[in-house]
């Protein structure tokens, strides 16, 4: 079936749908939602069966949805109705919430119900559930409802709140005053919640050294305390712990409130900066045992003889200086009496590669670029070149750009199931990208296919990525048992008879490898295709990277995307 979607961007959900519904055998075209002119062109080029709407910031005009079925995936229980719904469903603290499948029509989320899926909340920030349960269960609900539509012996439920299964209602637009927090009564907890259900989008409205800022990437911290609520006590890797009236919390990002101006965000301490030089740095030891709630980038835990070193940075995105320590920590780790090193990576992302907010904040992003890169250069040949240990990549949640290619400088490579990879950097001002990816993808893929990854510029799952030999196994597990899963893979490794012998062919491999190309030789190729992205006369990087950060609406859908056009 030729499905088109209209959606505001190619976000995770609808790289899902897309990833999904091709592979039940069905045409996607996709057009973003750039104005109504466009989306009626779109439809009339493209002639869909069926249109799906993965992600809309307006309604879709009636043109469209008159002549043509469009679903919309509605990110609430059935009978919900309006924006801001997850929003809301965190802030009223919902045990159980859901994704509705319903044909669009003249009432904003009012259409029939094709389908429907709830899943169990989880104690974490808005953007985490999106990316885990919201498109979870929409990907169940808009499979469930395109195999109805196709049946053609469906007959959609009109929405009628007296069915007692219908639990939703209808609700206003969350406003900052509803996520306001009140330093002087609120407690860690309140504002905890105040400030997941506002991340990673718009952030929490608060004021600090009479600047505003939104709050972002909030956690828990249970010894540290202040004397005046809000205040800021202590600082730590970008974030920045401030009092409350019953102890203290974290705040990791904030993004300055300028007027006309969308801002982007930044570390904590990095948009402060000027203001906490009295403000104490309390470092963490990544290899400090803490059971405590607390702020941590990086840690480091040890089962017997396996090391696995967590990096949960926020949006998957590395700085300089996150490089740098997580380089240290590793090499550490290495140092560790241990034959087996997972890397873990962080819970919402694994690695997203260089950071382009902070790149952008720089005086020079070309300069700051430069030495982001090589920072991930140097970590990433850290790994490639660790002789003592064998060493395992454990991606639990969706990597792209360079973060793909560094999950690849491991021996062995496994995902989740649901895992999304975006194994190029093109999209990024035509990137040529680095990590040392001319040695780690074509030796796993093979060139053709390397080629045809990183041109294509598509999201593939991770059964499609094992199968073509990027990565080396997936397993169909959620986060918890997933971990356990790799624990055991981890452990046989360590136990396997054979485990001087494999550590010392992949020595040996490594050496022919060095011998036949330096692994210098790949980096200065890369990085001299890096140097004209930075410093040459096209300025496609810089551009690019101004509009994701910026995060300015598309003017256009990419034709890679827009098979229609
Ligand atoms: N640097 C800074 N922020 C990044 C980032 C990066 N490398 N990669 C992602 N982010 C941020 C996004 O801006 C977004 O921020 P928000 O919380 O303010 O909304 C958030 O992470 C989630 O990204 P989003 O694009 O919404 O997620 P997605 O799942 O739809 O798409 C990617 C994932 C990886 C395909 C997409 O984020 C991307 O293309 N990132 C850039 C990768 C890149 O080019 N890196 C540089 C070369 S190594």
């Amino acid at each position: 079936m030729k499905i088109l979607f209209i959606t505001h961007s190619f976000n995770s959900l609808a790289q899902r749908l897309f990833i999904e519904l091709t592979q039940c055998n069905h045409e996607i075209s996709i057009e973003f939602d750039i104005n109504d002119a466009v989306t009626i062109q779109a439809v009339e080029l493209y002639q869909p069966s069926l249109i799906i709407a993965p992600f809309l910031k307006r309604a879709l005009p009636e043109e469209v949805w008159q002549k043509t079925p469009c679903f919309i995936v509605h990110p609430g229980i059935v009978g919900d109705r309006g924006p801001s719904a997850l929003d809301w469903a965190i802030m009223q603290e919902r045990q159980e919430w859901g994704v509705t499948v319903l044909q669009a029509n003249a009432e904003m989320d009012a259409g029939d119900i094709w389908a429907s899926e709830t899943f169990p909340m989880r104690y974490a920030a808005k953007s985490s559930l999106y990316r885990h349960e919201v498109v979870g269960a929409a990907t169940r609900a808009v499979l469930t409802a395109v195999a109805r539509f196709q049946s053609g012996k469906f007959k959609p439920l009109s929405l009628d709140y007296s069915r007692p299964e219908v639990l939703g209602q209808q609700h206003v637009p969350i406003r900052q005053s509803d996520r306001k927090i009140n330093w002087a009564e609120d407690n860690a907890a309140i504002i905890l919640k105040k400030i997941r259900a506002a991340d990673g989008f718009p952030g929490v409205l608060d004021s600090l050294f009479d600047t505003s800022y939104y709050l972002f990437d909030a956690c828990a911290e249970d010894v540290l305390h202040g004397v005046q609520p809000g205040e800021i006590i202590a600082k730590r890797y970008g974030a920045i712990c401030r009092a409350t009236v019953d102890g203290a919390i974290w705040v990791g990002h904030l993004k300055r409130k300028v007027a006309g101006d969308p801002g982007f965000k930044l570390s904590a301490t990095l948009a402060l900066k000027g203001h906490l030089d009295c403000v104490p740095e309390i470092p963490l030891d990544p290899f400090v045992i803490y059971c405590g709630q607390t702020y941590r980038d990086i840690w480091f835990e040890q089962k017997d003889d396996v090391g696995y070193l967590y990096f949960n940075f926020y949006n998957g995105a590395m700085d300089v200086e996150q490089c740098h320590r997580l380089r240290d920590a590793y090499l550490a780790a290495t140092h560790r009496d241990v034959r087996v090193i997972v890397l873990m990576g962080g819970a919402d992302f694994w690695a997203n590669g260089i950071h382009l907010n902070h790149i952008e904040q720089a005086v020079s992003p070309a300069d700051e670029s430069w030495r982001n890169i090589n920072a991930m250069n140097d970590l990433a040949q850290a790994i490639i070149t660790t002789s003592k240990q064998i060493t395992i990549a454990a991606i639990q949640s969706n990597v792209g750009a360079g973060g793909v290619f560094l999950s690849l400088a491991a021996d062995y490579v496994y995902a989740r199931d649901d895992v999304i990879f975006n194994p190029h950097y093109k999209s990024m001002g035509n990137l040529y990208g680095s990590e040392y990816w001319t040695y780690l993808l074509p030796r796993r893929v093979g060139k053709l296919k390397a080629e045809s990854l990183t041109q294509n510029r598509l999201p593939i799952s991770a059964a499609h990525a094992r199968d073509i030999g990027l990565i080396d196994n997936c397993f169909l597990l959620n986060q918890g048992d997933f971990t356990k899963k790799i624990e055991k893979l981890a452990v046989a490794v360590t136990q396997d008879p054979n485990y001087t012998t494999h550590l010392q062919k992949k020595v040996l491999l490594r050496q022919q490898d060095e011998q036949e190309k330096p692994l210098q030789t790949y980096r200065d190729e890369e990085l001299r295709h890096m140097q004209l992205n930075f410093y040459g006369f096209d300025p496609s990087y810089h551009v690019a990277r101004y509009h994701f950060v910026h995060k300015i609406p598309h003017a256009w859908t990419p034709r890679y995307l827009a098979r229609h056009r």
